[in-house]
């Protein structure tokens, strides 16, 4: 498939740009361009800081990607019930305007299905929570995790699809390092989840965060990690 013209630019997030594909209901996402790095205002030591903390991003959502692909082209693994609908394209050439500029993409991307993605306000009581660790469980078994406490713990980066399925929307935590994915289980991120769903959930949810928390938790930890992890299906 060769996909290339002008698109409308519908999001960014940390790792990727999300252009609008109407006519497929699909998003085309691609790793974010790294600008010149602003030298100006700044002192050397920021800057060299900015410039390894942006090393360590593009590193991550590299290998992220690999995961992704090997997911993507294993014969054993379905990948159908974790994520929306996610198709790797080798090559696009878009055009799109971003921040009043024309921007031109050339390089890898995935065409994603267009879903609701769910974000630190989306509601506790609006989505049934087993998916989140369904999934995770499902990737643990093949040796993948997830490498970001948002998308360990949800809801934020999973989404909703047309056909109302939980998945994981965003690709860019997955992970091999079995390390990296047990540090998000324990208790100090999971209370970081917390402030941060105690922010931003509408008030009448308040009261779903703890038994939210300890739901995932029970069901997603060191225990079950180690007995899952790599086990197969
Ligand atoms: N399938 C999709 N449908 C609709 N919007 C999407 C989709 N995928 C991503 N987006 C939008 O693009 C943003 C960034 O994409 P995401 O996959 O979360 O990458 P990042 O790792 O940069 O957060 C999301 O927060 C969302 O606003
Ligand atoms: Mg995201």
């Amino acid at each position: 498939m060769k996909i290339s013209g002008e698109f409308n630019f519908l999001a960014a997030g940390r790792y990727f740009i999300a252009l609008d594909m109407p006519q497929r209901e699909s998003v085309i996402k691609f790793l974010r361009p790294d600008g010149p790095l602003t030298v100006r205002q700044k002192g050397w030591q920021e800057w060299l800081l900015e410039h390894f903390r942006r090393a360590k991003r593009i590193k991550k959502a590299a290998m992220a990607g690999r995961v992704f692909r090997m997911l993507y082209q294993s014969e054993t693994i379905d990948i159908f019930p974790c994520f929306p609908e996610t198709e790797i394209v080798d090559e696009v050439d878009v055009s799109f305007v971003w921040e009043g500029q024309t921007n031109r993409y050339q390089g890898p991307a995935y065409i994603q299905r267009r879903v609701e993605v769910f974000g630190n306000d989306t509601p506790l009581d609006s989505f049934n929570w087993d998916a989140i660790i369904e999934v995770q469980h499902y990737l643990w078994r093949s040796g993948v995790g997830l490498g970001s406490g948002a998308e360990t713990w949800g809801p934020k980066n999973w989404c909703r699809t047309k056909q109302d399925k939980v998945r994981l929307a965003d690709l860019s935590s997955l992970t091999q390092d079995k390390k990296r994915v047990g540090k998000r289980l324990n208790s100090a991120i999971r209370q970081k989840r917390r402030q941060q769903l105690e922010r931003f959930q509408p008030v009448r949810c308040r009261e779903h965060i703890d038994p939210y928390l300890a739901y995932i938790g029970e069901y997603l930890n060191r225990e079950s990690l180690n007995q899952l992890w790599r086990a197969g299906f």
